[in-house]
């Protein structure tokens, strides 16, 4: 089924949410509906839709995968508690690192994440729930570049024709499917959500596996992450489109208390980019490259050596990984 689009020029924001919340009030009648919070601004749209509509019949879970960055789980929770919605973390760490144990292959650590997601930890819940229907983040984006084969994104089962009810036992509600990103920025800052989470950097499903080249193992992500919030402060001022640190699975000799060390490398890219199917690397100033530098080689155990990417989308992706 083609789906009608609705471009954020058309969009009424505010008749959108009304709309919405009555048809997952209707669809979901007196039953009950869960939910993950990633803190993304799709999820977190989604979640203010399902709380109006349902209230305390929305059950939402922020599954700890132990691939976000530094604090999330505690952040994300304590902004919707805030704003009167109650989410609970799901500490999954293990179950994830098992299931991207050994794997290498990009599309592989994909495909284990998302069958740790939906088979072991989420489709439990919802089991346990007894919940029929699952609120999700879907938007258009996400389903064009699925359906092109661009990308395997976790959240399109209906439109890959695979049945969820059947796949893992519930039903999908795609509030957001019609929107692109712009549109649903607007919808989330309607909702009352703060410009931290309506203005929001993309950051990947896959969360910080993406960025580990080769296999996602704990002591791996947390390099990678330490490098991501120093590159995340040093680049918070730049309003790029998107930046982040990438771990290399190579490792490189440099010189480190006068000793030789064959050490690990982080690669920074930041991109400039309207929609994120074209994009450049951004112009950054000398001086923030060397900050950047500096700080990572110091700050994050074992590395060596910091590079910058300078190539384009295409035939770069803006992810290493
Ligand atoms: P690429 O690497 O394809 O990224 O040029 C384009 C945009 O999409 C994000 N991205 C993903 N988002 N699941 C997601 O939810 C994924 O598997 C995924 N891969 C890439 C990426 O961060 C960028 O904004």
């Amino acid at each position: 089924m083609k789906i009608k689009e609705i471009k954020a020029e058309e969009l009424n924001p505010q008749e959108f949410i009304t709309e919405k919340t009555k048809e997952i009030s209707s669809l979901v009648g007196k039953g009950l509906a869960i939910n993950a919070l990633s803190g993304g601004v799709d999820s977190s749209a989604v979640t203010m839709l399902g709380h109006h509509a349902l209230g305390k019949r929305l059950k939402t879970y922020f599954i700890n995968n132990g691939l976000m960055r530094q604090d999330e789980p505690q952040k994300i929770t304590s902004l919707f508690k805030k704003l009167g919605v109650p989410v609970e973390i799901i500490d999954a760490q293990n179950k994830f690192f098992k299931a991207l144990k050994g794997i290498t292959d990009p599309e592989e650590k994909r495909e284990a994440i998302t069958q740790a997601f939906y088979k072991d930890v989420f489709g439990k819940l919802v089991k346990e729930s007894k919940a029929k229907y699952l609120l999700q983040g879907t938007i258009l984006t996400d389903v064009d570049e699925t359906v092109a084969g661009i990308k395997r994104q976790h959240n399109v089962f209906e439109q890959l024709g695979i049945d969820p009810k059947k796949a893992f036992g519930y039903k999908i509600i795609e509030p957001l499917v019609q929107l692109r990103k712009d549109g649903v920025r607007e919808v989330a800052r309607a909702l009352g959500l703060p410009e931290s989470t309506y203005k929001r950097m993309p950051f990947p499903g896959p969360a910080l596996s993406a960025r580990v080249i080769g296999e996602a193992t704990p002591e791996k992500i947390e390099i990678v992450r330490l490098a991501t919030v120093i590159t995340e402060e040093e680049l918070a001022s730049i309003n790029a489109f998107q930046y982040m640190a990438i771990l290399h699975q190579d490792r490189v000799t440099g010189i480190r208390d006068g000793k030789r060390d064959f050490g690990l490398q982080i690669e920074i890219r930041c991109w400039d980019s309207i929609d994120a199917r074209n994009a450049r690397p951004t112009r950054l100033p000398y001086e923030v490259l060397d900050r950047l530098a500096h700080r990572i080689v110091k700050e994050v155990p074992g590395v060596v050596s910091v590079t910058y990417n300078i190539t384009c989308k295409p035939p770069s992706t803006m992810e290493a990984v």
